[in-house]
């Protein structure tokens, strides 16, 4: 595969590209994209319900990405989603099987794709191998879920942010956390605190799914990574430290706008809290909150009474089994709901500070329709609002913009170009003042 070194610009204003080979490849008004084919190469890794819209967002904007590569460990589940891109876009995009775990071998399909950018939508597990990878090959990285150890259910960013100055040193760029939430939900954050606030208070960061899948029980997105989330201790942010209170104990109703309904939402922590928090100093309490409907809960309630999401191995006929990686292999793929799922989801966040001396509250969110997203790319909503910011951070990334060396969370940059671009690839927000009573409402201590 040629890297962008095997090229020659040629002509009186070098407009020409031909291989080293002397092959012609473009000239005139062919010349921009072809020159971003060549240079503007990606690896994306992960061929699950994400990765998949990923490679349909990239692939529907060629004038920003070049060669796509998609790579997972099941050959066939990247050769599936080529085909549906090739059918949905017309664009071709390449495949390969890798172990993401092993960082020498996901650096040699770097090397061999010439990827600029790896794009990091296989599980938490993985993100320390995947920025391992990107250093020893030279390519810059960035994922939408902050690492995991296995063997214990407990995610937060020290481990990322540890690579901070190898990333420096080595003149890259590592965005974390560049999905819905983490990464749109903090992107309105920063878009708050540059347009709306002098400062920023209160955060409560609101995400409804109000879509049915029509299963029994079936989570939206990796249900290992999804049920270790929502079993944890709850974590939120009250004048200075995080506070912990048991799994699901505090709950209240949430009407959400333009007739998507009203839903319980539970309280429970969310990784982006400990960012935010971080580069906003300011928050004085910041809270997430998630929907569940009380199928899910019942469910969810025998699964963990019967040990089923237990992390730990247990023997069974004298071979080790996770019971939660057991339990993932037999429930269905969030991947495949796309064709059963109908209804909305609703995320965002209400805010509330101060503005030239007063106080304010405002709500900014999104609504997806979980049928228009299976319309566009085949996906359920969840996948879709992870994917699409997924492209959309990539899109900064190599643009130029947002392309800085070291390890960034994604409210580090400037927000503007992100959030034009969620209004122009399918994720258009929309943001209403609050009256202080409407504010209080949200603000559950
Ligand atoms: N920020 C957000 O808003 C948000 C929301 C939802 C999800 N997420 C994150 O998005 C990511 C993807 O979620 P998903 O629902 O698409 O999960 P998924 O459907 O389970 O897909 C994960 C993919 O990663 C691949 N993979 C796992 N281990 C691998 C390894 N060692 N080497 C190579 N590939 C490996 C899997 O392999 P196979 O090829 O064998 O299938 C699978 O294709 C997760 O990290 C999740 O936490 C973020």
């Amino acid at each position: 595969m040629e890297t962008p070194g095997q090229y020659k610009l040629v002509g009186k204003f070098r407009r020409k590209i031909f291989t080293r080979h002397g092959e012609f490849l473009a000239s005139g008004r062919g010349f921009s994209q072809a020159l971003c084919h060549i240079m503007n190469k990606v690896l994306i890794i992960g061929a699950g319900g994400v990765g998949s819209v990923v490679a349909h967002k990239c692939a529907m904007v060629p004038e920003v990405f070049g060669e796509i590569t998609l790579a997972s460990r099941t050959l066939s589940k990247c050769e599936a989603i080529a085909k549906e891109v090739k059918n949905r876009t017309g664009r071709v995009i390449a495949t390969a099987k890798v172990d993401a775990d092993d960082a020498a071998e996901t650096a040699a399909l770097i090397r061999k794709t010439g990827a600029k950018l790896l794009i990091n939508v296989a599980l938490p597990y993985q993100d320390l191998h995947l920025m391992d990878a990107c250093l020893l090959a030279g390519c810059d990285y960035m994922d939408t879920a902050n690492y995991e150890p296995l063997d214990v259910a407990k995610f937060e960013y020290s481990w990322q942010w540890a690579y901070q100055e190898k990333f420096k040193n080595a003149g890259l760029s590592a965005l974390l956390g560049s999905g819905f939430d983490p990464g749109v939900t903090n992107v309105y954050t920063a878009w708050a605190l540059k347009h709306q606030f002098d400062e920023i208070h209160t955060l409560d960061i609101i995400d409804v799914n109000g879509g049915n899948h029509g299963k029994a029980f079936a989570t939206n997105f990796n249900p290992e990574i999804n049920i270790r989330e929502v079993t944890a201790e709850c974590r939120h942010f009250e004048d200075g430290k995080f506070v912990e209170t048991p799994p699901m104990s505090k709950h209240q109703e949430f009407t959400c706008p333009d007739g998507v309904g009203t839903y319980e939402i539970y309280r429970m922590y969310h990784e982006e809290l400990e960012s935010l928090v971080k580069h906003i100093p300011t928050i004085k309490r910041a809270q997430f909150w998630m929907s569940f409907s009380p199928n899910y809960l019942k469910h969810l309630e025998v699964l963990q009474n019967v040990g089923m999401t237990r992390i730990d191995p247990v023997v069974y006929q004298g071979v080790e089994i996770v019971p939660l990686q057991f339990l993932k292999a037999v429930l269905p793929n969030p991947g495949d709901l796309g064709q059963s799922t109908k209804g909305r989801t609703c995320i965002g966040n209400v805010i509330t500070g101060i503005k030239g001396g007063k106080s304010k509250a405002i709500y900014i969110y999104n609504i997806c329709d979980h049928e228009v997203c299976f319309q566009e790319v085949g996906s359920q909503a969840i996948s879709y609002t992870t994917g699409v910011p997924a492209m959309i951070g990539a899109k900064q990334i190599l643009a130029g913009d947002w392309r800085k060396p070291g390890v960034w969370n994604i409210e580090q940059h400037d927000p503007d170009a992100f959030m034009a671009d969620l209004n122009a690839h399918g994720l258009p927000w929309q943001f209403i003042e609050l009256s202080p009573e409407q504010a209080a409402l949200f603000q559950v201590a």
